[in-house]
C-alpha cells in the first residue's frame, strides 16, 4: 500500500506565535492515523515545530534546500542543516521557486541528490501554468520536469520520494483542478515511473495533488486511484481546515 499523505505548505505566512498556535490546533485535533500528516512551516521555526511534534506521528518538512552542500551561499539552507534539526522532508521546485527564484530542472536535480544524501525525503513538485494547458502540452511538460529534475535516480533512490502535482492555474486561485484532471495526470505520472522503473516501483511511490484544495473538494479528488493524498496551501494556515482534509481519505 502507498503511503497517505497531507501536506500542508505554508509559504511565507505566519509569525511566530501565530504559527505555534497552528500547530497546537493540529496537535490537538483528532484524525486519521492512516494519514502521515506533514507541516511544512518557513523554516524559521521548523526546529521548535519539530520538537512540539516529535513524539507524535506529524513529520515536518521545509519549503526549500540548498543544491549546494556547505560554505559560502548567504540566505542558503543545506541539506545537513536540515536534517540535523530533526525535519524528514523538503519540498522541491514548488512553481513559485521555479518562476520568481529562476530554479530550473537542473538546479532541482542537484538539491534532490542533497537530500538524498542527507537521507531526507524529497517532495517533488511539477506543475503547468495555463498556457502549457490550452496548447495541449502540459503533458509533455510533466515529463520534461520529471525527466530532468528527478528521473536520473535509481530504483531505490526514488522509493524515497513523494511527487507532488501541482497545476500553476490551481494554485491559490480557487480554482481546482477536477477530479477526472487530477487522476488523468496522476495515472499519467505513474505510467512513467512504470516505464522508467518498473511497475513494482511505480506502485509505491506516493503522487500528491496540490491547487486549492480545501475540505469540500478533498474527498473527492482523494478518491481517485493515483491520488494518494494532498499538498495544501491556503487550507492548511486554518488548523480545523487542514485536520478536515486529513480525513477526507
Ligand atoms: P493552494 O492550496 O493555496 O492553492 O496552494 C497549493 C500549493 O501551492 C501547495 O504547495
Amino acid at each position: 500500500m502507498r503511503k497517505k499523505i497531507v501536506a500542508g505548505n505554508w509559504k511565507m505566512n505566519k509569525t511566530h506565535s501565530e504559527a505555534i498556535e497552528l500547530v497546537s490546533g493540529i496537535v490537538d485535533s483528532s484524525y486519521d492515523k492512516s494519514v502521515q500528516l506533514i507541516l511544512v512551516p518557513p523554516s524559521i521555526y521548523a526546529a521548535e515545530i519539530e520538537e512540539i511534534t516529535s513524539d507524535g506521528d506529524i513529520s515536518v518538512g521545509v519549503q526549500n534546500s540548498s543544491q549546494f552542500e556547505s560554505g559560502a551561499y548567504t540566505g542558503e539552507l543545506s541539506a545537513s542543516m536540515i536534517k540535523s534539526i530533526g525535519a524528514q522532508y523538503v519540498l522541491v521546485g514548488h512553481s513559485e521557486r521555479r518562476e520568481y527564484f529562476n530554479e530550473t530542472n537542473e538546479m532541482l536535480s542537484k538539491k534532490v541528490n542533497q537530500l538524498l544524501l542527507n537521507d531526507l525525503i524529497p517532495i517533488f513538485c511539477c506543475g503547468e501554468v495555463l498556457e502549457e494547458r490550452e496548447k495541449e502540452n502540459h503533458f509533455n511538460l510533466i515529463k520534461d520536469q520529471l525527466n530532468e529534475g528527478l528521473f536520473h535516480l535509481d530504483s531505490t533512490q526514488i522509493l524515497n520520494c513523494v511527487i507532488a502535482y501541482e497545476p500553476v492555474w490551481a494554485i491559490g486561485t480557487g480554482v481546482t483542478a477536477s477530479s477526472s484532471q487530477a487522476q488523468e495526470m496522476h495515472q499519467f505520472i505513474r505510467g512513467l515511473l512504470v516505464v522508467k522503473y518498473g511497475n513494482e516501483i511505480a506502485e509505491k511511490i506516493s503522487i500528491l495533488y496540490g491547487g486549492s484544495c480545501k475540505p469540500s473538494n478533498a474527498k473527492e479528488l482523494f478518491s481517485n486511484p493515483d491520488v494518494d493524498g494532498g499538498l495544501i496551501g491556503g487550507a492548511s494556515l486554518v488548523s480545523t481546515d487542514f485536520i478536515a482534509i486529513a480525513n477526507s481519505f
